[in-house]
């Protein structure tokens, strides 16, 4: 599967988000490096700090599923992820992150391009 079938999926999938309260429907597609896929969306809630990213779901499914750091090679999202989706991002170490930046160009970036001197432990 290639990053722009993933960013494809990406797309039809934000149709899916639970966005009640910004209508900003987030869509996500995390390619394994086995080639499942897992797709994700944002799911707000009416007490706003509850809601999760598009991002963090597409990865709880894969990390339910048996996926470790290592096991994941790209994702795609129709918007550009936040600040903390970066972090989990460069934790899972994928080889390339593909989003639509705010003006609507689709850029292919690596973890650490898009969160340099990351947060380790
Ligand atoms: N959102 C995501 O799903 N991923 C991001 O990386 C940026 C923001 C969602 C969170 C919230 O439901 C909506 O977009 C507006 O902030």
């Amino acid at each position: 599967m290639d990053d722009q079938e993933l960013y494809r999926q990406a797309v039809a999938v934000a149709d899916q988000a639970y966005a009640p309260y910004s209508n900003f429907h987030v869509g996500a597609a995390l390619l394994a490096r086995d080639g499942r896929v897992f797709l994700g969306v944002n799911v707000e809630n009416a007490a706003y700090p509850l809601g999760v990213c598009a991002e963090k779901t597409a990865l709880t499914r894969a990390v339910t599923d048996g996926c470790k750091p290592g096991d994941l090679e790209a994702i795609a999202i129709n918007a550009s992820p936040c600040g903390g989706c970066r972090q989990w991002l460069w934790e899972f170490g994928l080889d390339r992150v593909t989003y639509a930046r705010a003006g609507g160009e689709v850029v292919t970036h690596t973890p650490a391009e898009l969160l340099p001197d990351t947060f380790e432990l």
